[in-house]
């Protein structure tokens, strides 16, 4: 293990360079270059073995995600629980939501959502509605089904993106960890919820990096104030150029995604009209984290 949280734990702080300057160079150093270097291959998602668990949490680290195949386990949203708590993460957002809303496939459930339909999802991390006391922290997919065509996911770490702009407008991300910069906004009433929002990027109790964002612009009412709007806009053209850290990949029957909300998209699908055959994908999110400690 790196055990960077415990050597620099004052990489998020903008006030200090020593511990950034080191953490940033063995961060980029050991981040993956494809996504052959993610994966983890498990015996039995539901009932780890300790050098495969320490496999996951060594990536987890590195990246803040890992690809992992699922192995002898049943492709079901069990398995994806299972998962979650061999790795000390438990609290789901279930009750608060539509009971089919963790099942992706093209149902055209919740209005016809992009995460339900076969469009093109946007760079975002998910549950960006939630209040800064309540967000997800960890995001966990299970894929039983691809679709026909398409559908891959391009993924990136949002520490990463915090190097970016750390080294290219540190007066835009000071903005984004210190400033309200959005709050969430009915899309049907229009009516903004002031408590639902906050902080692009800003460090939890126990030290480690959260950041949410999304190019959606239903939910999504940013602050139009003048420094906050010049930081989004930094921070926007920061994500639409695709860093050369984004990884690209499908998650084929099988396989599945751990990771502590990262940035994700997800592309085009072209999907089967057999309701039996639809591209099927179980997703868990969780108010905790993956972290080794
Ligand atoms: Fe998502």
């Amino acid at each position: 293990m790196k055990r960077w949280n415990v050597k620099y734990p004052n990489r998020f702080n903008l006030g200090s360079e020593e511990d950034y300057l080191k953490w940033r160079d063995e961060k980029l150093a050991a981040y993956p270059r494809n996504v052959g270097e993610l994966v983890v291959e498990l015996g039995d998602m539901t009932a780890l073995r300790a050098a495969e668990r320490t496999r996951i949490l060594e990536t987890v680290e590195r990246a803040n995600m890992c690809v992992f195949t699922a192995g002898s386990a049943e492709l079901e949203m069990a398995s994806l629980l299972a998962l979650g708590r061999q790795l000390g993460v438990t609290r789901t957002d279930k009750s608060a939501r539509h009971s089919q809303s963790d099942e992706l496939t093209d149902s055209g459930i919740l209005n016809r959502a992009i995460p339900f339909s076969t469009r093109h999802c946007n760079w975002h991390t998910d549950a960006t509605y939630y209040g800064s006391d309540q967000t997800i922290e960890a995001l966990f997919l299970l894929c039983k089904r691809p679709a026909l065509e398409g559908g891959s996911n391009k993924v990136l770490d949002h520490e990463v993106l915090y190097i970016h702009l750390r080294d290219t407008d540190r007066g835009a991300l000071e903005v984004l960890m210190n400033r309200n910069c959005f709050n969430y906004r009915n899309p049907t009433t229009g009516e903004v919820d002031p408590h639902r929002g906050g902080k692009v990027f800003w460090t939890n109790a126990g030290g480690h990096l959260c950041h949410r964002f999304s190019f959606r612009k239903t939910d999504m009412a940013w602050s139009d104030e003048s420094d906050v709007a010049a930081a989004r806009k930094v921070l926007e053209s920061v994500i639409a150029d695709e860093p050369a850290h984004v990884i690209e990949g499908r998650l084929e029957s099988g396989m599945g995604l751990v990771s502590n909300n990262v940035l994700h998209t997800r592309e085009r699908l072209v999907d089967s009209d057999d309701a039996a055959k639809k591209r099927l994908l179980f997703r868990a999110r969780f108010y905790d984290r993956v972290s080794p400690e």
